[in-house]
């Protein structure tokens, strides 16, 4: 038996044409939705990542400004030129690519944009919000991820869910929105301090792996017929690999692609929040 693929680049694409569809409404009402992306310094992952959001937005009749700004910039200049695109009524959404260089402090400069223009979702007030059980902007890669399973009809109520990595992008939140009444997954949040996580994970009937170490979880960990996500990606020899085995394939019920595919997942959602922001106005 082979895993049934949960493709993100394919329904991405769906939500993309869903999404299109919305931005024309809004141009009847002479709204354009516009994402403002700030990238510091000139790391390469960042830098290609944060050209596909460009193209995306293009893609979809919607507007971008790719500010780049040098690796040399004091916090406090980062964070006027944040504010000032917090205070510009024609930009909806505001996203600071991270990882920032190690002079700049993470959590100050994304506390600086405005929670009502965070279109990632990780201001501490969404963040807030999700835990409070009273969601406002998701967090992108989180919601593609449950976006991917329920569109696969992977069953989440009642089922045991392993989350290999505890970071702030995906695995904390992720544990957050799938425990939330209404979705009732059992969550349990793994990373590189826990003592067995095979033990854990072979228990699971999804397993997700936000670690980024290439092959870690491979098929002795896996139920017969669990789903199973890749979301961290390694750079190896030039070409992308996911935290997710070959082998895993022959064992789950539904596996992600070996390069990945949750990036897309996380463009859709991301554009899906700016969409919601100008519907907003
Ligand atoms: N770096 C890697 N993924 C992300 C993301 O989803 N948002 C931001 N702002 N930076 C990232």
């Amino acid at each position: 038996m082979t895993a049934i693929l949960l493709d993100g680049d394919v329904l991405a694409r769906r939500r993309f044409d869903e999404l299109a569809a919305r931005v024309v409404s809004l141009a009847k009402r002479g709204v354009v939705p516009r994402l403002a992306t700030v990238l510091v310094g000139d790391n390469p992952a960042s830098q290609s990542y944060i050209g596909r959001k460009h193209e995306n937005c293009a893609e979809l009749g919607m507007a971008s400004d790719d500010i780049r700004l040098p690796g040399d910039i004091p916090e406090d200049a980062l964070i006027a030129r944040v504010e000032a695109l917090n205070a510009d009524p024609l930009i909806h959404g505001v996203l600071v690519q991270l990882p920032l260089p190690a002079h700049l402090d993470e959590g100050r400069v994304g506390e600086a944009v405005s929670p009502a223009k965070d279109v990632d979702g990780l201001h501490p007030m969404n963040l807030g919000r999700l835990l409070a059980g009273t969601p406002g902007l998701l967090p992108c890669t989180p919601a593609g991820i449950e976006d991917l399973l329920r569109a696969h009809d992977v069953p989440l109520a009642g089922r045991r869910v392993a989350i290999i990595g505890r970071g702030m992008l995906v695995g904390r939140p992720l544990a957050m929105l799938l425990s939330l009444p209404g979705t009732d997954a059992e969550v349990t949040l793994l990373h590189r301090r826990s003592s067995d996580l095979a033990e854990v994970t072979r228990q699971a009937d999804v397993v997700v792996s936000a670690a980024g170490q290439p092959d870690l979880v491979t098929a002795d960990m896996i139920r017969p017929g669990a789903a199973v996500v890749g979301v961290g990606i390694t750079y190896v020899d030039g070409g992308m690999v996911s935290d997710i085995a070959d082998d895993v394939a022959q064992i789950a019920g539904h596996v992600t692609p070996r390069h990945g595919s949750v990036g897309a997942m996380t463009r859709a959602h991301l554009l899906s929040n700016l969409v919601r922001i100008a519907e907003a106005g």
